[in-house]
């Protein structure tokens, strides 16, 4: 079994989503604030917003719908949990076999020596951070225009490939090459089962679609 989450599993923990009618891409323009020229011509204001993000995240907590995927994990034989979001509330909620397209908003990494690792203050105080080296520190995050990490994209792939059972929850499928894991489910041989407020752009290509609120649908379904 796998599963592909998007920011709507989150949404109901006060994390919001990006696309729709509250979404952050309503008030933010994704090429000044998560691109990599938007950070290299102004990284303070990239890590302001970064910082915004990390405080909205530190005070959420999970909910019945990331609750819920970890008790799949501990019954199903074989289980993935494909996400692209950024925050750790799957961790959190128990989930351990966890692939993270997008990366993960505690994490920074050094532009000039690479170095990578976990800084979880909720807001960063002295903008852009440095590292120790003097070079410029980023997000952890993988930005439009960013190919993802080989390593992790092949374990998704795999896993949808592999799939029985693909479920697909919380999420737009607009943004690629994430989406482009239901197709590989599907073509595979595995059921399809999106969970999501509304009808999405693969709804009509999948085999049931639950429409609501994943945290109440997940526990029910589950159960
Ligand atoms: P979107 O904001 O595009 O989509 C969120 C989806 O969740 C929508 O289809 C909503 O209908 C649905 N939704 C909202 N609340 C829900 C709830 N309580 N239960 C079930 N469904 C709910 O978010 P993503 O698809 O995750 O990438 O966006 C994909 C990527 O685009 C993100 O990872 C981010 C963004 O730009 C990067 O930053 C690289």
């Amino acid at each position: 079994m796998a599963v592909l989450t998007g920011a709507g599993v989150s949404a109901e923990s006060g994390v919001p989503t990006f696309r729709g009618k509250d979404g952050l891409w309503k008030h933010y323009r994704p090429e000044d604030l998560a691109t990599p020229d938007a950070f290299s011509r102004d990284p303070r204001l990239v890590w302001q917003w970064y910082n915004w993000r990390r405080g909205l995240i530190a005070r959420a907590n999970p909910n019945r719908g990331h609750y819920a995927l970890a008790d799949l994990e501990r019954t199903a034989p074989e289980f993935t949990l494909i996400t692209q979001n950024v925050d750790d509330l799957h961790e959190q909620a128990g989930s351990k076999n966890v692939i993270k397209l997008h990366g993960d908003i505690w994490q920074v990494r050094c532009l000039s020596c690479g170095r990578d690792w976990i800084d979880t203050r909720p807001s960063i105080a002295e903008l852009p951070p440095r590292c120790g080296c003097g070079g410029l520190l980023r997000p952890g995050v993988v930005w439009f225009g960013e190919e993802l990490q080989p390593g992790i994209w092949d374990r998704a792939e795999y896993a949808a490939r592999r799939a029985q059972v693909f479920l697909v929850i919380g999420t737009s499928a607009v943004v690629y090459p994430a989406a482009g894991l239901v197709r590989m489910a599907k073509c595979s041989g595995a059921k399809v089962v999106e969970i999501n407020l509304a009808e999405t752009v693969i709804t009509s290509q999948i085999d049931a679609f639950l429409a609501g609120p994943c945290g109440e649908l997940l526990p029910k379904l589950i159960a």
